[in-house]
């Protein structure tokens, strides 16, 4: 009888401390806004992706920028070049955008769980593709830690994410707070459907954009690497303009 008091005495206190510190999972107040890497061109939101006409704009310059709300939504942009050594006058590009949800575990770590259907990759390999390959893209990451700091010699803020391995991402800096960002909701539900129909003809939907398998940036642990690529439509790169255009 008294063992069991005291047990759900020490229950309803455990229940109630918990409480009190977080719900659900740590206070992550520090990391709310939208960061960006040094050249802070590559910014998250509808500057960088376009949901409703499937359309990335290209940022200036490559780079990468996440965003949180305090309310635990993030979204991320990326914007990258991938040098190729053997043929210099061949570079690839990639853009990359997803959003979902993420936690601070009690250890520190960050776990970003991206919405599957939303996420969106770019992929660009002019000498061997003539067509730059639009798929979806979703990739959930794990940041071992993080830390907000004053950059000591430009005075702005900054944020040091350090990925799965131990290693650091390149510094972000606080761009905008608030965030810039999209909903933080679903925006490509499975079952989108095509109104009247007849606009499909030789287009692909939306809802049947496949997913990207050949994940370039491997950022968890458990991302395997699978050497496929799948098609979509037709996509068309306008050369030497900032966008790129899709069915
Ligand atoms: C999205 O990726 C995560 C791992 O990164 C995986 O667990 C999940 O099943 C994927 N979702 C879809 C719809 O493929
Ligand atoms: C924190 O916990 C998660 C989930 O168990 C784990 O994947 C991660 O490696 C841990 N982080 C550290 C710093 O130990
Ligand atoms: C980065 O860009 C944003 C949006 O254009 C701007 O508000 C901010 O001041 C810039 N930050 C720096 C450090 O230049």
């Amino acid at each position: 009888m008294v063992s069991s008091a005291i047990g759900l005495a020490f229950g309803l206190f455990g229940a109630g401390f918990a409480t009190a510190q977080t719900t659900g999972s740590l206070p992550i107040t520090d990391l709310v806004g939208t960061w960006s890497s040094k050249s802070n061109s590559t910014l998250t939101g509808p500057g960088f992706y376009d949901p409703v006409n499937e359309k990335f704009t290209e940022p200036k310059h490559t780079g990468i920028s996440y965003s949180f709300t305090a309310d635990g939504h993030f979204e991320e942009a990326y914007y990258r070049a991938i040098a190729n050594p053997t043929k210099p006058e061949c570079p690839k590009g990639i853009i990359q955008w997803q959003h979902g949800s993420f936690q601070k575990l009690a250890n520190g770590s960050l776990t970003l769980s991206p919405i599957a259907v939303d996420g969106r990759q770019l992929y660009s390999d002019p000498c061997s593709y003539k067509n730059a390959v639009f798929t979806r893209y979703n990739a959930s990451e794990l940041f071992e830690r993080y830390e907000v700091v004053t950059d000591g010699y430009r005075k702005i803020t900054r944020l040091n994410l350090y990925k799965f391995d131990g290693s650091p991402l390149m510094p972000l800096y606080l761009a905008m707070s608030p965030p810039e960002m999209l909903p933080t909701s679903t925006l490509n539900p499975l079952t989108t459907s095509t109104p009247g129909g007849a606009k499909a003809t030789g287009k692909v939907k939306r809802s049947e954009l496949p997913l990207n398998h050949n994940v370039l940036s491997k950022r968890t642990p458990q991302q395997k690497q699978a050497d496929r690529w799948w098609w979509v439509g037709v996509i068309l790169t306008a050369s030497g303009g900032a966008l790129y255009y899709f069915f």
